[in-house]
C-alpha cells in the first residue's frame, strides 16, 4: 500500500526537482528552445485566416516516426506560441513539435473578428495536420487551449 503511494510522490519530486535545477543552472530559460532552429512559416486557411507556426523537429534521428506534439497555447488574448519556449526542448527529445498562435493572436492573423471562435481554432489545428500531412497528433492546450483541444478531440478525431 505505501510503495503504491511513495511511487507517484517520488516521481513528481524527482520531476520537480529535475525541472528546478535545470531552471537553476540555465540562468536563461529560453536558451535552449533558441538554439533549436525551428522551421518559420504560416498557412492560409479557407477563410483566409494566416496561422503563424514554428515547427521543431525532434533532435534525435531514432525518433524519426513519431508522433507530433502540437500545442494549442489559447489563455485569453495575451498567450502566443513563444509562450511554451521553456517546455519545447523536452518535448523535441522525442517528438517534432509544432507551435503556433492561433488565429487573431500574436502573429497570426483573422479576417474577421467574428470567425475567432472556439470551432474554428479546433479546425485551425487540422488545417495545420493536414499542412504537415499528420495523420495521428498528440495536443497540449492549457486555458482555453485545451477546451479547445478537448472539443476537437471528442468532434472531429478518430483513433
Ligand atoms: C507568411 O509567410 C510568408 C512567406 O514566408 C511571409 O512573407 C509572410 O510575411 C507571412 N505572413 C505572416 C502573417 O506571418
Ligand atoms: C524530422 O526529421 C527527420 C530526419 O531527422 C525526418 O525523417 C522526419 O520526417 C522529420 N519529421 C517531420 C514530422 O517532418
Ligand atoms: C464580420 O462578420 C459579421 C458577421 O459575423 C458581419 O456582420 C460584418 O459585416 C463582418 N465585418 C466585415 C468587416 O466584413
Amino acid at each position: 500500500m505505501q510503495i503504491k503511494l511513495l511511487l507517484p510522490t517520488v516521481l513528481i519530486n524527482l520531476t520537480a526537482a529535475t525541472l528546478c535545477s535545470a531552471a537553476a543552472i540555465d540562468r536563461d530559460p529560453l536558451a535552449a528552445t533558441r538554439r533549436l532552429k525551428p522551421v518559420v512559416g504560416n498557412v492560409t486557411t479557407s477563410d483566409g485566416t494566416v496561422l503563424s507556426y514554428r515547427f521543431f523537429n525532434h533532435t534525435q534521428p531514432a525518433y524519426a516516426n513519431a508522433i507530433p506534439v502540437i500545442f494549442a497555447s489559447v489563455g485569453g488574448t495575451g498567450q502566443v506560441q513563444t509562450d511554451w519556449d521553456t517546455v519545447i526542448p523536452h518535448f523535441t527529445k522525442k517528438h517534432p513539435v509544432l507551435a503556433f498562435d492561433n488565429r487573431g493572436i500574436g502573429l497570426s492573423t483573422v479576417t474577421n473578428d467574428s470567425l475567432v471562435t472556439q470551432q474554428n481554432m479546433g479546425d485551425d489545428i487540422l488545417e495545420l495536420t493536414k499542412h504537415f500531412g499528420w495523420t495521428h497528433i498528440n495536443l497540449v492546450g492549457i486555458s482555453m487551449g485545451a477546451i479547445i483541444s478537448n472539443t476537437l478531440y471528442m468532434s472531429k478525431w478518430t483513433t
